[in-house]
This record gives C-alpha cells, sequence and structure tokens, in this order.
C-alpha cells in the first residue's frame, strides 16, 4: 500500500483540489433518510480537503473520510463538526451505519482489487443509496502511472521490483460497469473525460510525482527517489510531448444501490 504523506501531498495537491471543487459541484443532492440531511462516506479522503469541499454542500450532513495512510489521516485532522477522519482500507471498510452517499475520488485506481472495493462501498451504502467514484481510467495512450511501472520494471530499476504487483489498476468504462453490476449496483453513468493539466515547469510535475509515486520509491533507496522520478516524466514527455503537463482520463462512475 502506497503510504501517502499528507504534509507533501497538501504543498502539491492543487490539481487534485481543482478536481475536488469541479466533483462537489457536480454532485447532484441525495436526501437523507427521515428527511434528514444527507449522510456521506469519503473513500480515499487523502488530505480532507475535498471532504470539507463535499461537507459543505447544503444538502449534506455528516461526513466520514477515510483513508489507509496514517500521515493522510493526520493531515486532514480533526473535522469541522459534522467531518470526521479515520484510518480505513476501502477493500475491508464496514460502516456502522448506513450511508446515503458514497463518494471516491482519485483513489480507486490504487486499488487493485476493484471487485472488492466496490462490494464494501455497496455495502456502506443504505438501500436507495448512491455511489459516485471518479477516478483514472484505462485510455488509448499510456498513462503516468503505466509509464512509471514501466520504468520500475525496466532495466535500471527491476531489480527492486522483482515479483511485485503494479500498485495501480486502470480499466475502461466498461470493465467498471460490468464490476459495479457484480457487486449488485445498478450503474446509472460511466462518463470519461481526457484531462490535461501544466504544471507550469518541469520541476513543478516532478515534484507532484514525487509525492504520489510512493508506491514505488518506497522500494528504492532515498537518494535514488529524484533519479527514478526523472526517469519517468522523462519518457512520459514522449508521450505526451511536455515535460510539464499531465494528461489523463477520469471515469465518473454513478451507481446505486437497489
Ligand atoms: C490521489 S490521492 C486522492 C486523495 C483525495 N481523494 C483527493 O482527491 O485529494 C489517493 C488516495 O487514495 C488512498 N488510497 C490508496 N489505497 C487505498 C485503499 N485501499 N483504500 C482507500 N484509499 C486508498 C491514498 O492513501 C491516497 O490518500
Amino acid at each position: 500500500m502506497a503510504g501517502w504523506d499528507g504534509e507533501r501531498y497538501a504543498e502539491v495537491a492543487t490539481l487534485q483540489h481543482e478536481l475536488g471543487r469541479r466533483f462537489a459541484d457536480a454532485l447532484t443532492p441525495v436526501a437523507g433518510s427521515g428527511g434528514r440531511a444527507a449522510r456521506v462516506v469519503d473513500a480515499g479522503c487523502g488530505d480532507g480537503v475535498v471532504t470539507r469541499m463535499i461537507a459543505a454542500l447544503p444538502w449534506v450532513g455528516d461526513v466520514l473520510g477515510f483513508d489507509p495512510s496514517p500521515l493522510m489521516v493526520e493531515k486532514a485532522g480533526a473535522g469541522n463538526p459534522g467531518v470526521s477522519f479515520e484510518a480505513g482500507d476501502v477493500t475491508t471498510f464496514v460502516a456502522t451505519s448506513p450511508f446515503d452517499l458514497a463518494v471516491s475520488l482519485n483513489a480507486l485506481h490504487w486499488v487493485p482489487d476493484s471487485a472488492a472495493a466496490l462490494a464494501q462501498l455497496r455495502d456502506a451504502l443504505r438501500p436507495g443509496g448512491r455511489l459516485v467514484a471518479q477516478f483514472v481510467s484505462e485510455g488509448a495512450r499510456p498513462s503516468l502511472e503505466d509509464v512509471a511501472q514501466q520504468v520500475a520494471t525496466g532495466p535500471a530499476w527491476g531489480r527492486y521490483f522483482s515479483g511485485v504487483e503494479a500498485p495501480h489498476v486502470h480499466r475502461t468504462a466498461e470493465e467498471w460497469r460490468a464490476l459495479a453490476a457484480g457487486a449488485g449496483l445498478a450503474v446509472s453513468g460511466a462518463e470519461v473525460s481526457d484531462l490535461a493539466w501544466d504544471f507550469g515547469s518541469a520541476e513543478a510535475f516532478e515534484a507532484w510525482c514525487t509525492v504520489g509515486f510512493t508506491a514505488w520509491t518506497e522500494r528504492l533507496p532515498a537518494e535514488a527517489h529524484g533519479s527514478f522520478v526523472r526517469e519517468v516524466t522523462g519518457e512520459y514527455a514522449s508521450v505526451v510531448g511536455s515535460h510539464r503537463v499531465l494528461r489523463f482520463q477520469q471515469l465518473r462512475l454513478e451507481a446505486g444501490r437497489g
């Protein structure tokens, strides 16, 4: 499991927070049970910034964010009234009482066992509750994570990754639809957007990658992290034609528990 560093994440997460703002703005109100505001769970909440954006929506009541990274949960800190954070893994998460809405932003592509993640999120919902999850999906071009894995298993670094599975998973919209249906969810949308983000400089892009690449760099000596990241961004530049631009697919999966 990638041990994401909440302090360092918060310093470079302008892209994720902008995606979070758009994600929260696009949420359709969900009714809470018994006329109450909606109870929401945020799986893979990271530094909690997006969780708080969702908590600020007028139709949202209590929100729980969870994340397996202790440093992310620490950074998310104590919630405002109605917002709480705890350690948790989406493949084993069990709700103490059912939620009206489960959300997850850019976490599920870091969870190889997608079926387990979807099953736990379904079980966390009340009947009629909704899941809205957005994450990186499979696209026509190699993703940044694909390039990182290719570099990790190549000649310079392969000895550190022998027998190690890729930490990320990118599936097509059709594969996600089928997995969600298999988990007992009724899929109402699986829309893919092809997005780009210009970090402004190669250094800023490398700093962002350094924070997000812990699944790979935690296997390397600390003094090698910079070279690994630079090799990946160098290879990736030949995919997108720039040393400072990220191009990525975002799949927004919407489903309901019957
Ligand atoms: C790119 S960050 C996104 C954080 C936040 N949702 C946001 O949009 O700013 C990915 C997060 O997924 C979390 N993550 C990785 N594996 C997970 C798992 N099995 N269950 C829940 N979260 C996971 C990581 O710890 C990390 O905080």
